[in-house]
C-alpha cells in the first residue's frame, strides 16, 4: 500500500462501512435513472442557501441535465445562490471546440439556466500556467466549504473524472495523461480520432470524495463490467472509482443493463417513473 493510500484508508476508516452497504439503485431504464439523478440536483439545490454542485460530462449525463431543465420549467427555483464546478477538461481545446467540455456544458445545460456566469466554473483547457491553475480550482472548491453534491459518470477502466487506474487518491487537481482506453472510448466523439487530445485536466479524487453527498451515475450494458469489477474490487487504485467505496453518502445509480453481472441480492430494482418524485 502508497503512503497516499495508506493515508486515505485512515480519513476513511472512521465510517467503515462494508461492501454491502453500498447504496445501489437500480431503475427499469436509463431514462428513470437519469431523472432520479436530476432530482437529486434539485433536491441539494432547493435544501442548500448557498449550493455548490460538482458536474460531469459524457453521454451518461445528457439525459440528467434534460430532466432537470424540465423539472425546473415545472418548479422554477432561484439559482442566483447556485455554484458549479465541472470535473474536468480536455487540455488544449479552447471553450469554443465543439468537443470541448465548456461547450458540452453550455448546450445542455448553462445556455438554459439562468445561472450568473461568475458561479460557473470548469477546469480551463489552454491555461498559460496549468499548474497554477490546477491548485486555484481545488482552493476555489474549497473556499466555497466544497461540494453539497458530486455527479460522476465512469469510464469503461474505472476512471472518474480524468482519473485514470494508479492515481494517487490523495490528488488534488491535476494535469492527466489520458490512457488509451479513454483515448478509443471517448476518440469516438471526434469527427477524426486522431484529434482526440492526450491530455486533460481534471479534479482530483481527494477533491471528489471530499463532496459531502456523491452520485455516481453507471448505464448501459457496456458498462456492466465495470459495474461489476467495482463491486468486487477492494479499495485500490488500479480501480480509481474505488476510492468512492467508503464514502458515506455515495448513491450509485444504475439501470438494469449496468447491473446485469452483479450478483442479485446486492440490489432491489426501484421502478421510478419519469411521474414519480425521489
Ligand atoms: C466526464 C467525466 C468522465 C465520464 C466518463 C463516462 O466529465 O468525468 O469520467 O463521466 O468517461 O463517460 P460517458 O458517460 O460518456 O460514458
Amino acid at each position: 500500500m502508497t503512503a497516499a493510500l495508506a493515508s486515505f484508508c485512515a480519513i476513511m476508516q472512521r465510517y467503515q462501512p462494508t461492501q454491502t452497504q453500498l447504496m445501489y439503485k437500480v431503475f427499469e431504464t436509463a431514462d428513470a435513472a437519469a431523472y432520479y439523478t436530476a432530482q437529486r440536483m434539485l433536491k441539494t439545490i432547493q435544501a442548500m442557501p448557498e449550493p455548490v454542485l460538482g458536474l460531469a460530462t459524457g453521454s451518461t449525463m445528457e439525459p440528467v441535465y434534460a430532466h432537470f431543465l424540465q423539472l425546473l420549467q415545472r418548479d422554477p427555483v432561484d439559482l442566483s445562490q447556485l455554484t458549479t464546478f465541472n470535473l474536468d477538461e480536455y487540455l488544449g481545446l479552447s471553450v469554443t471546440h465543439a468537443q470541448s467540455y465548456h461547450y458540452y456544458m453550455q448546450q445542455h445545460l448553462f445556455s438554459k439556466l439562468a445561472l450568473p456566469q461568475e458561479n460557473i466554473h470548469l477546469p480551463g483547457g489552454v491555461a498559460s500556467d496549468a499548474e497554477a491553475a490546477c491548485q486555484a480550482y481545488s482552493a476555489a472548491i474549497q473556499a466555497l466549504g466544497g461540494l453539497d453534491l458530486q455527479l460522476l459518470g465512469i469510464g469503461s477502466n474505472g476512471h472518474i473524472g480524468f482519473n485514470e487506474p494508479q492515481t494517487s487518491f490523495a490528488s488534488r487537481t491535476h494535469v492527466v495523461e489520458l490512457s488509451e482506453q479513454t483515448r478509443i472510448d471517448n476518440g469516438r466523439f471526434f469527427a477524426d480520432q486522431s484529434e482526440m487530445p492526450t491530455h486533460a485536466i481534471t479534479l482530483g479524487i481527494q477533491d471528489i470524495v471530499e463532496a459531502k453527498e456523491v452520485v455516481l451515475m453507471i448505464t448501459g450494458r457496456h458498462k456492466a463490467d465495470i459495474v461489476a469489477q467495482l463491486y468486487h474490487s477492494p479499495i485500490d487504485e488500479a480501480l480509481p472509482a474505488s476510492a468512492l467505496k467508503q464514502h458515506p453518502h455515495l448513491t450509485i445509480v444504475l439501470d438494469r443493463e449496468a447491473a446485469a453481472l452483479l450478483p442479485s441480492q446486492a440490489f432491489a430494482v426501484s421502478s421510478l417513473s419519469s411521474a414519480q418524485a425521489v
